[in-house]
């Protein structure tokens, strides 16, 4: 039987620890996350509390390993000696008892057979001709993803660049249905969808701008013959930004929209590129630094890959990781002139927190705990309402992180203004760049920011106790407040972010960002923009529970034009301002329930 066209065997190989060959057979995907590897036993659990403690009160990680290596022999040989005694099997033994698991193989991606030299060369001439094919021409990008949280920024930001002469965007077609019967609610063609987001960003009726319709997973991105013609004469930059960013979607439909999405993308550029008379330059591949997964032991770096040490944290990293592979193939065997870029965990606006209407991720657990907070509020009054509401606050507080985790949190205007810059400076041809921060937050540090500017004191539980202690009980407690669906939303949440919450964060290299970017230094202040995404979700957003676009849209403009005018003022970031501070002027200025100026916005300096 043929290996189906989304194996992970494409990619991935399994490794004898022993001999070091290669082992046959099919490699799942389900194999290549964490989560197959944790049994969450209650030794197993105890000793990762025992780990980050260690690491809080001696400051010496690897200090802590040896203690901890020495404590896992100690359980092997325990195990070891009972089982002589009890004539049991030791590897089975060991991990009832102490949740042991031995493993005697380990996975890798699939080298290329490219030698470093190759490599260099190949790059060095690929860098040329971007730069030679660059020369005194006016761009014009075709991007995808333009609908989502970076592409809108990414079209945002190229309204202010006078290189870039005409903006492409590819966009599919929106059809709502109602959830349980199917209806359609609305439909919006790919014109409407434009010209809606044009408005939503203040660019309506930019004539810089075209939409078109395609669909990444189809072959040629499902673009009309004619217009891939057209094209073929026309666009100078690719910048391929569309993806599926679920993390808890099955693998098949991950590498569709990942792999296959970044397949298609790749030959349509090839395809431009080698079309007569091209005036085509680069690919510019937005990818993720995590595609490194859970890297804990090394740095990640910017120039290569390694199958993480301990695996993905789910498949949308993976699927990331494949197409990174495919870009580099794409680069090495055809000669595609790419550009890869990869961003952190993204959160909103560095000054404003301004996120256009972005709820995934860092937000959602922030606005989840705005909105439990703002229902005990309003529930004063009625005890049973009130009682109600304290249990599910008091549940919603509880949330796995370990205090010690670093979180590599970069906000978006950063993001995009890098991928512009990739397309203004062909020299980066052929480089991995990560888009990421070097002045990371603990979760410890949000916890505090949230506290002060939420006024919700969450509690952080180790992640694999939360798992095995806390989320079941929730699940029963509001079960039975027949509150399931919110237990449902809670638990989820908290097995999706405890990956990236939980002691032993990868730490992502940075430096191509400055060097071959042109970005500035210093790089964005993370806990002043994880301060202004919390004042943004709560006073804009109303911890996303606004969800219109164009009132988004409306409520954020007005909210620039506040942070500006506090900053004129202070001469320092909005962030810098003390909540109590900051919330009594937002009071001042605004009408909270139709988010309406009361003080007019003050004259421009000048
Ligand atoms: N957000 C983060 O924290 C983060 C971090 C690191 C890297 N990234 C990377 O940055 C890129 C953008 O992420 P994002 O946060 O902007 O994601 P997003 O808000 O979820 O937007 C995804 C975009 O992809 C489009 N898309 C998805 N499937 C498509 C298909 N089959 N055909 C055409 N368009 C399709 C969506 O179009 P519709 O509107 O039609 O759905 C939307 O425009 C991704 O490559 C992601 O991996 C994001």
């Amino acid at each position: 039987m043929s290996a189906p066209e989304n194996s992970p065997n494409l990619y991935i190989e399994k490794v004898s620890l022993t001999t070091d060959e290669v082992l046959p057979g099919e490699v799942a995907p389900e194999e290549l996350l964490v989560t197959h590897y944790r049994d969450y036993h209650v030794v197993d659990t105890y000793a990762r509390s025992l780990m980050s403690w260690l690491v809080r009160s001696t400051g010496d990680e690897e200090k802590a390993r040896g203690i901890m290596r020495k404590v896992r022999e100690f359980g092997r040989s325990t195990s070891n000696v009972l089982a002589k005694a009890l004539g049991k099997d030791p590897d089975a033994l060991s991990k009832t008892l102490f949740g042991l698991k031995k493993r005697d193989y380990y996975f890798r991606f699939k080298k290329h057979l490219y030698s470093a030299e190759e490599i260099a060369s190949r790059v060095q001439q690929l860098k040329k001709e971007a730069v030679a094919q660059a020369r005194g021409k006016k761009m014009r990008v075709f991007l995808t993803g333009g609908t989502g949280f970076v592409g809108k920024e990414i079209m945002y930001q190229a309204a202010a660049i006078p290189e870039i002469e005409q903006m492409v965007v590819l966009i599919r077609p929106k059809t709502v249905r109602h959830r349980l019967t199917g209806e359609v609610i609305s439909h919006q063609t790919v014109e409407e969808r434009g010209a809606e987001l044009l408005k939503e960003l203040w660019l309506e009726g930019n004539p810089k701008y075209r939409f078109i319709d395609g669909d990444i997973e189809k072959p040629q991105m499902g673009i009309a013959a004619e217009t891939l013609d057209e094209m073929s004469r026309s666009i100078t930059h690719v910048i391929h930004c569309a993806a599926s960013v679920a993390f808890d979607d099955p693998y098949p439909d991950s590498f569709s929209a990942n792999v296959t999405g970044s397949c298609n993308a790749l030959q349509f550029s090839l395809n431009l590129q080698q079309a007569e008379r091209s005036p085509f330059v680069a690919h510019v591949s937005v990818e993720t630094s995590y595609i490194h997964g859970k890297q804990v032991r090394q740095q990640a770096r910017e120039d290569e890959v390694v199958f993480p040490r301990n695996f993905y944290n789910n498949y949308y990293e993976l699927t990331k990781a494949m197409a990174s592979l495919e870009t580099e193939r794409f680069m090495l065997e055809h000669g595609l002139r790419v550009v890869q870029l990869c961003p952190a965990i993204v959160i909103g606006d560095a000054r404003t927190g301004n996120n256009r209407g972005d709820q995934k991720v860092v937000n959602a657990p922030v606005n989840s705990w705005g909105r439990a907070r703002k229902f005990l509020k309003e529930s004063q009054g009625d005890w049973v309402r009130r009682s109600q509401a304290e249990v599910l606050f008091a549940m919603a507080k509880i949330f796995p992180g370990d205090p010690s985790a670093e979180l590599n949190l970069i906000p978006v205007d950063w993001v995009a203004r890098g991928i512009v810059n990739a397309t203004l400076h062909p020299e980066c041809i052929g480089e991995r760049i990560h888009l990421a921060t070097d002045n990371r937050i603990t979760a410890e540090r949000m916890m505090k920011v949230i506290r002060r500017e939420l006024r919700v004191s969450v509690r952080l539980s180790e992640p694999n106790l939360n798992r095995k202690l806390h989320a079941p009980l929730m699940t029963t407690v509001l079960t039975g407040l027949k509150q399931k669906k919110v237990a449902h939303a809670l638990g989820k949440l908290g097995s999706i972010f405890s990956g990236y919450s939980e002691w032993g964060q990868p730490v992502h290299q940075v430096g191509n960002d400055v060097d071959l970017l042109h970005l500035p230094l210093p790089r964005p202040n993370t806990e002043h923009a994880f301060c202004m995404l919390c004042r943004h979700n709560k006073h804009v957003q109303d911890f996303g529970t606004i969800k219109d676009p164009l009132e988004l849209s409306r409520r954020e403009k007005l909210w620039l034009e506040f942070i500006e005018e506090i900053e004129a003022e202070t001469g320092q970031p909005a962030a810098l301002m003390h909540s109590k501070e900051f919330f009594r002027r937002f009071t001042e200025a605004f009408d909270r329930d139709s988010f309406t100026r009361l003080k007019p916005a003050a004259l421009p300096a000048g």
